[in-house]
Parts: C-alpha cells; sequence; structure tokens
C-alpha cells in the first residue's frame, strides 16, 4: 500500500481508558455499575432526570482530573502529518470526554456528543457547560428553566455528524478502528461501510471486537503502545 493521505479513525472508549476513563462493556465497565436504560436513554431521564444529570455531572466532575494519553497525542501527530501530505485525518469519536482535543487533534467528530456542553430542550441551543446540571438549570440563552440537558446522545437517539463521517469514509485511503467493541451502531457498521467502498480497514485495539472478522488488519494490544506505532509506520511510510 502507498502512504495514505486521508484516513478515517474512529475511537471508542479503549483509547481513554489508560487516562482513567471508565470503559462501558469489560468487567469493571461503565454499564457493570449503572442501568444503562435509567441513566443513558430519553425516557429514564424524563422519569429520573436528577439521577441522570447527578451520572454525567460526576462524569463532568472528573474530566481534568484525567490526561491524554500517547495514543491521543499519537493522533494528533498523525492528523499534522497527513495535512503536510495534503491529505485529512477525521477523527471520528464515540467519547464524549474532551481527550482528543487536549491532545492536540483538531478534526474530531463527535459523534455521540461532548459531556463538556450542555443542550436546551426548549430552544435547542448548544452551550458550553463546565459545571453542574440540573432539574434548575435556566438556560442561558432563552432563560427558560428545566429544559437543560447533557450534551450527549443517549440509546435511542440519533448519533451526531452521520453525514460527514459517511463522506469522510467515502474519501478515505484507510479506514481505522480503535479502542471500540463494535457493539453500537451506527458507529459499529462503519468498517462494513469502509469495506463496500474498497477501503481497508484497520483494528487496533486490546482484544478482538465483536467485529475483529470484517478488518482487514489488526493490531491487538494497549493503546497507548499499538496506537503510536501504528501512526509512526504511517507517517514513514513512502
Ligand atoms: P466499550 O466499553 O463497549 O468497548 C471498549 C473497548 O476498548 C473494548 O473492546 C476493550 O477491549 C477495549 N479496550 C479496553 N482497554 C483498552 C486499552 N487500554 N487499549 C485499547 N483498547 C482497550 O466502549 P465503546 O465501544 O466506546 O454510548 O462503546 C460504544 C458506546 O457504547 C459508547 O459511546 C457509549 C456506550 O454505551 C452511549 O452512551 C450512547
Amino acid at each position: 500500500m502507498s502512504a495514505p493521505k486521508n484516513i478515517v479513525a474512529l475511537t471508542g472508549a479503549g483509547i481513554s481508558a489508560e487516562s482513567g476513563v471508565a470503559t462501558f462493556r469489560d468487567a469493571d465497565g461503565v454499564w457493570a455499575k449503572y442501568d444503562y436504560r435509567e441513566v443513558a436513554t430519553p425516557e429514564g431521564f424524563a422519569a429520573n432526570p436528577a439521577l441522570v444529570h447527578e451520572f454525567y455531572n460526576a462524569r463532568r466532575r472528573a474530566l481534568p482530573s484525567v490526561n491524554p494519553n500517547a495514543a491521543h497525542m499519537a493522533l494528533a501527530d498523525l492528523e499534522k502529518g497527513l495535512t503536510e501530505r495534503g491529505g485529512r485525518l477525521t477523527l471520528v469519536t464515540q467519547n464524549v470526554d474532551d481527550l482528543h482535543e487536549r491532545g492536540g487533534a483538531t478534526n474530531i467528530l463527535h459523534m455521540h456528543g461532548e459531556l463538556l456542553k450542555a443542550e436546551c430542550a426548549s430552544c435547542a441551543s448548544v452551550i458550553d457547560c463546565r459545571g453542574d446540571l440540573s432539574i434548575e438549570s435556566v438556560c442561558g440563552v432563552c432563560n427558560r428553566t428545566g429544559g437543560m440537558r447533557p450534551h450527549v446522545v443517549w440509546f435511542g437517539e440519533m448519533p451526531r455528524f452521520m453525514e460527514e463521517a459517511a463522506d469522510a469514509i467515502m474519501g478515505a485511503e484507510l479506514f481505522v478502528s480503535i479502542g471500540t467493541s463494535g457493539s453500537v451502531y451506527p458507529a459499529a457498521g462503519f468498517v462494513a461501510e469502509a469495506r463496500a467502498l474498497g477501503v481497508p480497514a484497520m483494528e487496533l485495539n486490546l482484544e478482538p471486537s465483536e467485529n475483529a472478522h470484517l478488518f482487514s488488519d489488526a493490531r491487538y494490544g494497549p493503546a497507548t503502545e499499538v496506537v503510536p506505532q501504528w501512526v509512526n509506520e504511517i507517517l514513514t511510510m513512502k
């Protein structure tokens, strides 16, 4: 393969695991402690908004104490290297943390939203949010109370930036999936979309994901090891 210029990287919780952010489906993951129906669905929010706010408030409060790791930083290096080659890295992340941004990447599509943003159910504004949210929070745009919610995509809701992600896959010479179990669609379907378009697909994960058989190549190990090694290979390719 000649040096790829345009790459789409899909990331999941596994890339942030070594930064100290819990994954979802591993033995000690978030969904072993919480029922996703209670904290990550519109129905759960309608039934108990205080519980849902507390769940996301705790995760938002924990963010400043975690830092980007070598895998986040390697992807920022890849973005710079591809730009210098006249290409582009499109980083599509399922993660709601800000570790890709703090690692130095810029072209990021947060398909499941962002913890550091809130949205207003009344006026649909999306605003920066660094503190706690509650049922008493007031929208800074329309001044209404009671409609503020975390800017995260819940089960049953439409992920964001799907057209942009599909366009990027269509124009890519390589698709790479990093630290995701491949169990949540539509993200889990990107590899099949890529392969159907003839785009090679690489999996970088701690262990084979549910979709491992769909990838054309794979490297298994901790993200802080396999991602920098793989980025180095791509950036030294002629
Ligand atoms: P999961 O928890 O489902 O999967 C994490 C993956 O990362 C697993 O395949 C692990 O083997 C792998 N992993 C763990 N530690 C790793 C490490 N140090 N290096 C590399 N890989 C590692 O998380 P996601 O696939 O991101 O959505 O989950 C997808 C979506 O499901 C999330 O965005 C979230 C969740 O429910 C919503 O909340 C809507």
